[in-house]
């Protein structure tokens, strides 16, 4: 019997529900649920990461100021308006702690990130959600959603795990029509990745001077640094200066500063990681269309599939995946039970998928 337990707005959070880590049936395990790199991180920053493990004894500066400056060098920014964190996962949560109570009300469209709410529940506020349309996040209902009580909104852009993203005018418009006290995060995660002429992960809302925007971004993905855990993120100096109060002391490891100083500046293997995605997701979705599969037009390092039958035909074809040892993400948690996220991975595995549902389309499954 427990004397002790957490407080209520804890006791109700669903925890993230990762893909399958270990497949039992399968000798092989395909890792598509992740979203990690295929192409793995820069040659450079693996050597700097192995050579600074000798004075790992070492704290590393408080601040992280050499990766936070490699950062602004990067995009000819100031960086005092880097902040950096452990994952960007960090920093989210570092947000709510900095800018909610108890009781306040922070709002995340419909198919974010496990993360926002969890976030929320960790400081007592009530995470709020605003309805998405057709996988897409809508300004006008994140603008309906709000209320006086609210004072953070997360929104990723592009989304996780839709994949789509928004144009920079519909996030301008959202800026501008939330009231000055509400702080908008977006979460450009997966920018990199992203083409689009009309998208912007957030440079120019940070720098409209009203000190209300966050841009927060990763280096797990097109970087490839998952495993060290580097996120990064550009605001105002004000908000720097909330964060450095909240963060703990030395969050970020020294590896990862390493690792994270050559990355940012290895533009050539950043190309390459680019265009393996580019060419692998053109192969792939074309032939889960074939298959007359829903694809979600996603211009991230994964794909989004709709079963068409519903949330019980998803399971049983993530049960055949499993067993053929491919593993993919169930993405009920983000409101979504009929659909698959499949991270745009190694071809084997990506071709041993197609094989699998060609099979059960023969079968009449899909
Ligand atoms: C949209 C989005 N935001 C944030 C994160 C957190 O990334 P990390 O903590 O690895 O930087 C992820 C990871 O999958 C993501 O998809």
């Amino acid at each position: 019997m427990s004397f002790i337990s957490p407080k209520g707005t804890v006791d109700n959070i669903a925890g993230y529900q990762p893909g399958a880590m270990k497949l039992s049936t399968a000798k092989k395990m395909h890792r598509l649920s992740f979203n990690e790199s295929r192409i793995g991180p820069s040659p450079k920053a693996l050597s700097a990461a192995v050579d600074i493990m000798q004075n790992c004894y070492l704290y590393p500066l408080p601040g992280n100021p050499e990766i936070r400056e490699a950062i602004a060098e990067r995009y000819s920014v100031d960086a005092d308006r880097i902040f950096c964190g452990s994952g960007s996962e960090d920093i989210l949560r570092l947000i709510a702690c900095g800018y909610a109570d108890a009781g306040d009300d922070i709002v995340y469209t419909e198919h974010g990130m496990v993360i926002y709410p969890t976030a929320a529940s960790c400081v007592g506020a009530n995470a709020i959600i605003a309805p998405e349309k057709d996988l897409f996040v809508d300004v006008d209902s994140v603008l309906e959603t709000v209320t006086e009580n609210s004072k953070v909104v997360y929104v990723a852009n592009p989304g996780n795990p839709t994949g789509t993203y928004i144009p920079k005018s519909e996030i301008a418009r959202l800026r501008e029509n939330l009231n000055d006290d509400i702080l908008l995060v977006v979460d450009a995660a997966y920018a990199e990745f992203v083409d689009a002429d009309d998208y912007s992960p957030g440079w120019e809302l940070v720098d409209n001077g009203k000190d209300n925007v966050i841009m927060t971004r990763t280096m797990s993905k097109m970087y490839a640094l998952a495993g060290l855990r580097l996120g990064w993120s550009y605001a105002p100096a004000s908000v720097n200066a909330v964060l450095n109060k909240v963060r703990a002391g030395f969050n970020v490891n020294a590896a990862a500063i390493a690792a994270g100083i050559e990355a940012i500046k290895d533009i050539e293997h950043e190309k390459k990681a680019k265009a393996y995605n580019d060419k692998m997701k053109a192969w792939f979705e074309a032939e889960l269309l074939a298959l007359g599969l829903e694809v979600a037009p996603s211009v991230c390092n994964f794909s989004l599939v709709r079963f068409p039958d519903g949330a019980e035909q998803c399971k049983a074809v993530n049960q055949v995946l499993s067993e053929n040892g491919i593993s993919v993400k169930p993405c009920g948690g983000a409101y979504l039970p009929d659909c698959l996220r499949i991270t745009i991975g190694a071809e084997d595995g990506l071709e041993l998928l197609i094989d699998v549902l060609k099979d059960l389309k023969t079968k009449g499954v899909i």
